[in-house]
């Protein structure tokens, strides 16, 4: 048999932030193993596809991918290919994969990718080798190499979700919700914060309620003090919060606290109470919408986002008109839009959906035509104003002009245009808005 030993790498990523910190740390381990990273694809002898099963397309993305892959392989024999991420946490899926690409050489599930170097030196060109757990194990290391961006960085608060929205895999494929150790949070916040890091985002399915699994542990919001009281971070983000069980004690908190920036993204999903029902969100229309009053009014200047997703089954013109109603209402600054899709396994999957897919395609172009001029207008608000920005790309145009660009606060992506000469990277700066887009503003130094 014989095993082959890669020595570039690279990772490709499909899915959330939650996937995206997973392929950190799959970096992360490989770096450590005296691998090096590949700036594109076709230079790694080692493959990783970290993939996303949260709608259809997604998984047929990857499919695709398996597909090229496995034909370069044929003219390319050493290469190496590992599948791992939330797709193969589906039941029946390493074993589809592996017979329908015997060249992929391990399919790795997410409950145990802290295995991938060990499996790296063992897995072998002959048979696809899949490791699958369908829980956590305790045995999850606290920590793990992380490959990260030195500015800002994705720290884990919490695994898993116990919602079981009738639409979501999720829950199925990433598994009970499990709060990480307070001390191992903060103990790597510190070793970031050490290294130059300025932002961090916590991660979790559902931040609110992280530490409920644990009476020992502090409950979000103390969560949030005591990140901000590492010496160094400046500015805390964190998602998803679910609005149900979205204290008032968290918007104090979030209000009261400097560092906690004034963004939450709050996924509303439908506008219709009933559709909310069906989804199994545990909120009502009015509830939601009480609770953005809230929000709004203690914590001035805040930014609101959200997910919605049309076309559930059994959404009436009525139902999606109250979507239409509730983003109007709310004016959120920017939404996240999606087409329902149906996955295996999930309760609203055997739900009957006479609904058209025309009939939806045209409810989400609507849909999406509304929030975009509500983006834009709220943009607009921007234009004159003034606002610290926090510098992390620099780029050079064609004619040699330096653009840097970054993010306020309220999470708005700003470019700067009179950088010249400056190094600016990973700095705080003034910068006045001088023209806003549906998607970013734009703006000058002061
Ligand atoms: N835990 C987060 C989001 C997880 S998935 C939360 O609860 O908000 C990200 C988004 O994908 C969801 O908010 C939802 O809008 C969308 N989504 C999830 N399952 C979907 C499905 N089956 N079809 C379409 N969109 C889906
Ligand atoms: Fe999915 Fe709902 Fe959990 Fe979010 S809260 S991950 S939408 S089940
Ligand atoms: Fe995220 Fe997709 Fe998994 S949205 S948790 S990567 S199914």
């Amino acid at each position: 048999m014989t095993t082959i030993r890669p020595s570039m790498y690279f990772v490709q990523t499909w899915g959330c932030q939650m996937n995206e910190r997973d392929s950190e740390i799959i970096a992360g381990m490989l770096d450590e193993m005296g691998m090096k990273q590949a700036v594109a694809p076709e230079e790694a002898d080692l493959m990783v596809l970290n993939t996303c099963c949260v709608r259809e397309k997604a998984e047929q993305k990857v499919y695709a991918r398996i597909g090229e892959l496995v034909k370069n392989k044929k003219a390319n024999p050493d290469i190496f290919i590992v599948v791992c991420g939330c797709m193969v946490q589906q039941k029946g899926v390493p074993e589809h994969i592996a017979r329908r690409f015997p060249e992929v050489n391990l399919i790795l599930g997410t409950h145990n990718l802290y295995r991938l170097p060990e499996l790296l030196k063992t897995a072998g060109n002959k048979g696809v080798l899949i490791e699958v757990l369908e829980d956590r194990p305790e045995s999850f290391p606290d920590t793990l190499p992380v490959q990260t961006n030195k500015l800002k960085a994705k720290v884990n608060i919490s695994f898993g979700c116990n919602n079981f929205c009738s639409y979501c895999i999720v829950p199925y494929v990433r598994g009970r919700e499990v709060s990480r150790k307070p001390e191992a949070i903060i103990g790597e916040i510190t070793h970031l914060a050490e290294n130059g890091c300025k932002e961090v985002l916590l991660l979790g399915q559902n931040v609110n309620s992280y530490g409920n699994d644990n009476e020992n542990y502090p409950d979000f919001s103390d969560l949030l003090l005591q990140v901000a009281a590492v010496e160094g971070i400046r500015r805390i983000r964190f998602m998803t919060s679910h609005p149900k069980g979205f204290s008032d004690k968290l918007i104090d908190t979030i209000a009261g606290c400097e560092k906690v920036c004034n963004h939450v993204h709050l996924p509303v999903q439908a506008g219709s109470t009933g559709v909310l029902k069906a989804m199994n969100r545990g909120y009502t229309r009015d509830q939601y919408l009480s609770l953005v009053e809230r929000i709004k009014k203690n914590i001035p200047g805040v930014s609101l986002t959200s997910d919605i997703i049309v076309g559930f089954p059994g959404e009436k013109e009525e139902d999606f008109q109250n979507t239409l109603d509730l983003i109007r209402q709310v004016r959120f600054d920017s939404a996240y839009t999606f087409m329902y899709s149906p996955r295996r396994g999930t309760r609203a999957a055997s739900l009957e959906d006479p609904v058209s897919p025309e009939v939806k395609r045209e409810r989400l172009d609507r849909l999406m035509e509304v929030q975009n001029e509500i983006s834009l207008e709220l943009n607009r608000e921007y234009v004159g104003r003034t606002v610290e920005v926090l510098l992390e790309n620099r780029s050079e145009r064609k004619d040699g002009r330096i653009v840097y660009s970054g993010r306020t606060c309220t999470n708005k992506i700003v470019s700067v245009e009179n950088g010249e000469n400056k190094d600016l990277m990973g700095q705080f700066v003034q910068v006045q808005i001088t023209e806003a887009k549906t998607w970013s503003l734009k703006g000058r130094l002061v």
